[in-house]
Formats: C-alpha cells, sequence, structure tokens
C-alpha cells in the first residue's frame, strides 16, 4: 500500500530560520511582538478570557465585537445552508448592537472565497474564466445577503488586492519565524472540500462504470493522490500550546461537543501540514512570495481573510482582532479551530476569542447537493415566506448540535401559528379600535394588579397564572441573553414564544373584549389588561429584533416605541407594577398599518401544485 502523508522535511536555504525545531524558548521571543499580539505561551492575556462579546462579564475593553462568516465558495449558487451560517452570525451581531448601540463598535464580515483547485476546476467546467466565474457567483451571493437583511459592515473577495497583500505579508511572518520548510507531500487531496487526508480519512466506492473510487470518509466526495514539493507548515510543534487554549478556555468553542471534537483531534496524530501545491497543477490562486513556482494553499488563504477585513497588516487590525468572533458549520471546524489558531500563534497573534459551531441543514432527510438535486434555493425561499418569515423559520428551527431536516409544510406551519396567529393575533387583539377606541397606551392600575401576590380587595382582579407570567417576561430578557451568549438562538426564540403563548392566555383569561369602558368598575382592569399584554408585546418586539428586525419594527412602531427606546438597555418590563413611572403610559399608539404576519396556508395550493409537478 502506498504511504500516506509522507511529509520528508529538508530545510530552506532562503530561510535563515528554517529547520530549527521551535522551541520554549523560541517561542518565548516570539512574545516580543505587536502590543496586542501574545506568544503561544503567554496567550493567557485577560481579554482572552473574557466572557465573550455577549455575555454579561464585560468591561470597557470589550465594547468592540467583530463577527465573521465563512467565506463562501463560488463554485456554486448560494443555498439554504450558506443563508443560515450567515443569518446566525447576523443574529448574533444585531443582538451585540441592542447591547451596545454604538454603530462604530461592532464590524461583521463576510465575503467570497474565489481560489484553489476547486473553484479552478468549476470555472472550466462552466466554460468561464475563474475571473467570470468568481464575479457572477459572488455577486449573487452579495444580493442574497441584501435581501435577507444581513447587516454586515465588511464584504471581502479573496482575489481583492488588498487580501493578497494581507496573505503574502502573512505567510512572511511564518516564514520569518522558521515555521516554514520546503519538503515532498505524498497523501490523498481531495479539492471538493480542498483538505489533505491520511490513509484513514480515505475509503472506496464503486464509481459511475463500476471501478472502485477513493473518496473522503467525512464527505463522501473524490479524492486523488497527491505527490509534489510544497511549503509545509510546523503543525506538529502547536499540539501544546493548542491543548492549553482550549483547556484554559472551555468557551472557546461553542457549542460543547465541539469544543471536545477539537481536544479530541489534539489527542491524534497531527502531521505538519503542506501549506502550497505547484503553479503548474494550481495556477488560481495567491502566488508564494518569492517563489512563483507555488500557489500558497487555499485555506491558509482563505482563513487570512478575517484579519484583511480589519485592515491587517496595517496596526489598526490589533484593535479589533482580540474581540473576534467566527461563526462556522461543523464542516470546517478542523480548519477554524486547528490550523487557524496555529497560524495565529506561528505568527504571533493570539486565537480567536470566541467559534461558535452550527449543524447542517438536510432536505427531506438527504444531505443537500447539486448532484441529487434537492438544493433549496433561499431567494425562492425569501419570496415565498418573506424575508422575516424565513429568517425566522431558519433560526427557530436551527439547533447548532444536530442536523435538521428542511420541508415546506414545516414553514408554512410554524410561521402560521407562531407569527401570524400567536404573535400577530395578540398585537391585534390589544390595539384594534374595537377594544382600545382610544388608540393609546392604557393606564396600568396597581389597585387591580398589586404587586404582592395574594392580597384580596374589591378591586383587586389579577390572578395567580396573571403573576405568573409577569414572572416569566420580566425574567425573558435575562434568558434570551443566556442563550445567545451559548449560541442557543433557537432556545432564545423558543422562550420568547412560550411567553407569547402565555400572554395570549392572559388576554383569553381576562377576555377584555367582554368588558366595558364607560363602566367604572370595568375600565380600570380593562385598560390594566391591555397595558399588561402591550408591555409583554414591547419586550417580544425588542428581543426579536435581532431575527426579524423588519416585523419588530413593525410591532414596535404600531406600541409607539420610538428609535431610542428599543435597545435592551432601555427595557424595562412593567415599570408601572414595581412601582415605577412607565413613559409609555398614555402615549399615543403608532398608526395602523395592517396585518404583522399575513397567514400563508392560503398559499398551500401552491405547494400541492409544486409537489405534484
Ligand atoms: N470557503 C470555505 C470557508 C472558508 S472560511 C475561511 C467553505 N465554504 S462553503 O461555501 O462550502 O461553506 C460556507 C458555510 O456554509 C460553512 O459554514 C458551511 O458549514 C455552511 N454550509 C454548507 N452547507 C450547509 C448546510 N447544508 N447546512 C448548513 N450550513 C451549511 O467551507
Amino acid at each position: 500500500m502506498r504511504p500516506s502523508h509522507v511529509l520528508l522535511e529538508r530545510p530552506l536555504r532562503c530561510l535563515g530560520l528554517a529547520g530549527i525545531m521551535l522551541r520554549v524558548s523560541a517561542l518565548r521571543m516570539l512574545g516580543r511582538t505587536l502590543r496586542s499580539r501574545v506568544s503561544l505561551l503567554d496567550y493567557s492575556c485577560p481579554r482572552l478570557y473574557s466572557s465573550g462579546p455577549l455575555g454579561a462579564r464585560e468591561d470597557a475593553h470589550d465594547a468592540r465585537a467583530y463577527f465573521t462568516t465563512p467565506i463562501f465558495y463560488v463554485n456554486a449558487a448560494p443555498h439554504i445552508g450558506h443563508l443560515y451560517s450567515a443569518l446566525l452570525a447576523d443574529a448574533l451581531c444585531r443582538y451585540r448592537r441592542l447591547q451596545v448601540p454604538s454603530a462604530a463598535a461592532t464590524r461583521f464580515s463576510t465575503g467570497t472565497d474565489e481560489h484553489g483547485l476547486k473553484i479552478q476546476q468549476a470555472a472550466t467546467a462552466a466554460g468561464l474564466t475563474p475571473t467570470e466565474l468568481c464575479d457572477r457567483v459572488s455577486a449573487q451571493f452579495q444580493q442574497l445577503f441584501r435581501d435577507a437583511d444581513i447587516s454586515t459592515t465588511d464584504i471581502i473577495r479573496t482575489t481583492e488586492a488588498r487580501h493578497w497583500v494581507a496573505v503574502q505579508h502573512f505567510w512572511g511572518e511564518l516564514r520569518a519565524r522558521g515555521l516554514l520548510y520546503k519538503g515532498l507531500y505524498e497523501g490523498w487531496y481531495c479539492a471538493s472540500d480542498e483538505c489533505f487526508l491520511p490513509e484513514t480519512k480515505v475509503t472506496r466506492q464503486p464509481g459511475p462504470s463500476g471501478d472502485s473510487c477513493p473518496v473522503s470518509l467525512e464527505s463522501g466526495h473524490p479524492v486523488s493522490w497527491t505527490k509534489e514539493e510544497n511549503y509545509i507548515f510546523r503543525l506538529s510543534q502547536f499540539r501544546e500550546p493548542l491543548q492549553r487554549w482550549l483547556r484554559d478556555d472551555p468557551r472557546a468553542i461553542t457549542p460543547e461537543p465541539f469544543h471536545q471534537a477539537a481536544l479530541q483531534w489534539l489527542e491524534e496524530e497531527l502531521p505538519d501540514l503542506s501549506v502550497s501545491r505547484r503553479s503548474s497543477h494550481l495556477h488560481w490562486g495567491i502566488p508564494v512570495p518569492g517563489d512563483e513556482s507555488q500557489t500558497i494553499y487555499v485555506w491558509l488563504d482563505a482563513l487570512v481573510n478575517y484579519l484583511t477585513v480589519i485592515g491587517y497588516p496595517n496596526a489598526e487590525f490589533e484593535s479589533w482582532w482580540p474581540t473576534t468572533s467566527h461563526i462556522i458549520g461543523k464542516d470546517i471546524l478542523k480548519f477554524h479551530a486547528i490550523y487557524w489558531p496555529a497560524f495565529l500563534l506561528g505568527a504571533g497573534m493570539s486565537p480567536p476569542r470566541r467559534i461558535y459551531v452550527h449543524s447542517h441543514w438536510t432536505v427531506c432527510g438527504q444531505k443537500m447537493s447539486k448532484s441529487l438535486g434537492n438544493v433549496v434555493d433561499p431567494r425562492s425561499c425569501l419570496d415565498r415566506y418573506t424575508v422575516d418569515g424565513f429568517r425566522y423559520f431558519l433560526l427557530r428551527q436551527g439547533v447548532p448540535n444536530w442536523d435538521c431536516d428542511y420541508y415546506d409544510e414545516k414553514v408554512v406551519k410554524l410561521l402560521d401559528s407562531e407569527l401570524a396567529d400567536a404573535l400577530g393575533g395578540l398585537l391585534n387583539r390589544c390595539t384594534a379600535s374595537r377594544i382600545n377606541p382610544s388608540g393609546t397606551y392604557p393606564v396600568f392600575c396597581p389597585t387591580c394588579f398589586p404587586r404582592q401576590q395574594g392580597l384580596v380587595g374589591p378591586s383587586v382582579r389579577a390572578q395567580a397564572d396573571d403573576y405568573a407570567l409577569v414572572s416569566a417576561v420580566a425574567t425573558l430578557p435575562k434568558q434570551v441573553a443566556d442563550h445567545y451568549a451559548n449560541f442557543q438562538i433557537y432556545k432564545a426564540l423558543e422562550a420568547v414564544s412560550s411567553c407569547v403563548r402565555q400572554t395570549n392566555g392572559f388576554v383569553q383569561r381576562h377576555a377584555p373584549w367582554k368588558l366595558n369602558w364607560e363602566s367604572p368598575a370595568d375600565a380600570p382592569w380593562l385598560g390594566t389588561v391591555l397595558h399588561v399584554a402591550l408591555e409583554c408585546l414591547r419586550v417580544f418586539g425588542t428581543l426579536l429584533q435581532p431575527v426579524t428586525p423588519s416585523l419588530a419594527d413593525k410591532l414596535l412602531s404600531r406600541l409607539g416605541v420610538s428609535a431610542t427606546e428599543r435597545g435592551l438597555g432601555e427595557l424595562y418590563f412593567l415599570p408601572r407594577f414595581y412601582g415605577h413611572p412607565c413613559p409609555f403610559e398614555g402615549r399615543r399608539l403608532g398608526p395602523e398599518t395592517g396585518l404583522l404576519f399575513p397567514r400563508l396556508d392560503q398559499s398551500r395550493t401552491w405547494l400541492v401544485k409544486a409537489r405534484r409537478t
């Protein structure tokens, strides 16, 4: 059997330090770098261990936050899985902006990954030049993100000049530290996944003509045997620093099972990594500085995008880098949790502060793929279910720890029940002129709903369930904050949805439509029921902004909540209950703008027709 992953080291004569083993003393020297940079042994700077961009334990230095999506391959059009990656990052970023409203405090980047064999081959197959393919598909991704209301501050394409400068500079940093050497690489390469694989990760499958074809065990994509002289990165030397980073910061990778997976990889073989290809084989990429016969490995090129965006190699990047949170899918965890932090440590920088990992969408139980013809086009989903509707669906149903299955009926059912009926119905019930003829935020009556539960008196109308509602909604913002910090956005939405149901129960229980504004006995309680329900809606609208920005805007505008009253800092729920003034009481409601979210099920005929064809 052929040996796999054979690396024959040959020190580079042009690099003074190459070939020298990276010892602890050498690592200490790396510490003498830029202010915000850290050495392999000194990576325990406090910033690295803060609770993260969404957590509660933050100091003034943590006002900044930098979120990134993966950059997307341009070999094919976007699908809902790509949109999901971007939406998760968008929701985290928007949530952060509710915590720290200053526009200058948050950066959020996305972009396209345009180099490599995969793109080179896709362009050839499409009869286009790589540039034509990249321009075409990159524009599709950018259009999708605009359409889906993804609030990025930066979009990067790896074919941009600023990125070439950053990658070549980064390469120089690794080389100057003796972390690159030239050697013979022999092993399997998977062009679809753009990665090298050891023999243990390769299996055989019957090919189209019945013969046995080698494929990647994990992705099932074809692999080919590669033997060439490349530049090689001393990855094997980073096992210990990476283990220390992950052990010292248990929240570095969230959710926990992915953190464990990364630690597990560090228990296994960690061979040095080939980081270039022969230009004669791979011409579509960034040349190795000083050696035009080699092209930089596309993953090294792609990962540096996160630095390019924040101005690397100019010093401005230093103030943003320690605040970085990467949002990625599980298939690219190894690149982000092992290779990237090793490259960064090697170049004298800290690993990213947070890596948030999500699982994948399948379609009717199957992996989404062009060859199976089951790719779901996000554009038509946004058209059919509305932008906010589809955003809500993906984020409410997508569970980071497990794969989720997509089918159209599920979307209709969820949106009709949670957005149209429960939330929209609640708003309509409490603001309709029939029930609220003055069109104002009604007055709360503390004697009808005293703070102390269990009081008896002629005017006391609140019941035990009503106190349970107030307590649930009062603690909702904290629950939501915890779920965002743990990257469980679906749980945040589940908690909101449960409170919406409870509020509908409250309104149903007290049937304000049976109470009379003209009756002195009813009016204070009628006002109180509506006041409490509107306060609940104000909390829901505020907390839904990161997921359904337009719908939340419509809801809050209808309640008369101004733009400066929508942050988390302003979210004091039901102050009258706690004996404080309420700025909304007596205020005119905003104009009536129709249904908050029209039901979709009328369009079920469309679905049935589509299934028949
Ligand atoms: N170009 C690399 C990333 C480089 S980042 C420095 C890449 N691109 S990708 O287009 O293949 O994937 C981009 C993102 O989409 C990844 O986070 C990936 O996990 C995600 N998804 C791809 N298919 C998906 C699903 N079916 N479901 C959910 N997310 C999926 O990898």
